[in-house]
């Protein structure tokens, strides 16, 4: 019940309308409403440097993986209580894998 391997074009088209207006994936993105997502896979929760995290996302102390990611997008606000995130979730666990596949080569 975890992450599948997706379509990354469909991924890219779910981040522009979905993360895209709060998030960069590029090397040296900056952060915008929320942090900068390169390097995300295998950093830990709360990391980029000079962002203005809540306690709960720095505190929640997770590595950012697959899995992690998975759980965590269908639903942000039980993942992290507290967050300030302010995404509902991606409910479809299809639209999840796709999504996390595209972030897997975009933030690398
Ligand atoms: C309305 C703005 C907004 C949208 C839309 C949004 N985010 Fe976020 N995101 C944030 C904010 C703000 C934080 C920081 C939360 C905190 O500090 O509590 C965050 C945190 C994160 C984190 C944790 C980063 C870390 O370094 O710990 C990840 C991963 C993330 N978002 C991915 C996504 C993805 C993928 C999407 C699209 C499906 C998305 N976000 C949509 C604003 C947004």
């Amino acid at each position: 019940m975890g992450f599948s391997e997706g379509n990354s074009a469909k991924g890219a088209k779910l981040f522009k309308t979905r993360c895209e207006q709060c998030h960069t994936v590029q090397e040296g993105g900056a952060s915008k409403t929320g942090p900068a997502l390169h390097g995300i896979f295998g950093r830990k929760s709360g990391q980029v440097e000079g962002y203005a995290y809540t306690d709960a996302n720095k505190q929640k102390g997770v590595e950012w993986n697959e899995e992690t990611l998975f759980e965590y997008l269908e639903n942000p606000k039980k993942y992290i209580p507290g967050t300030k995130m302010a995404f509902g979730g991606l409910k479809k666990a299809n639209d999840r894998n796709d999504l996390i596949t595209y972030l897997k080569e975009a933030t690398a």
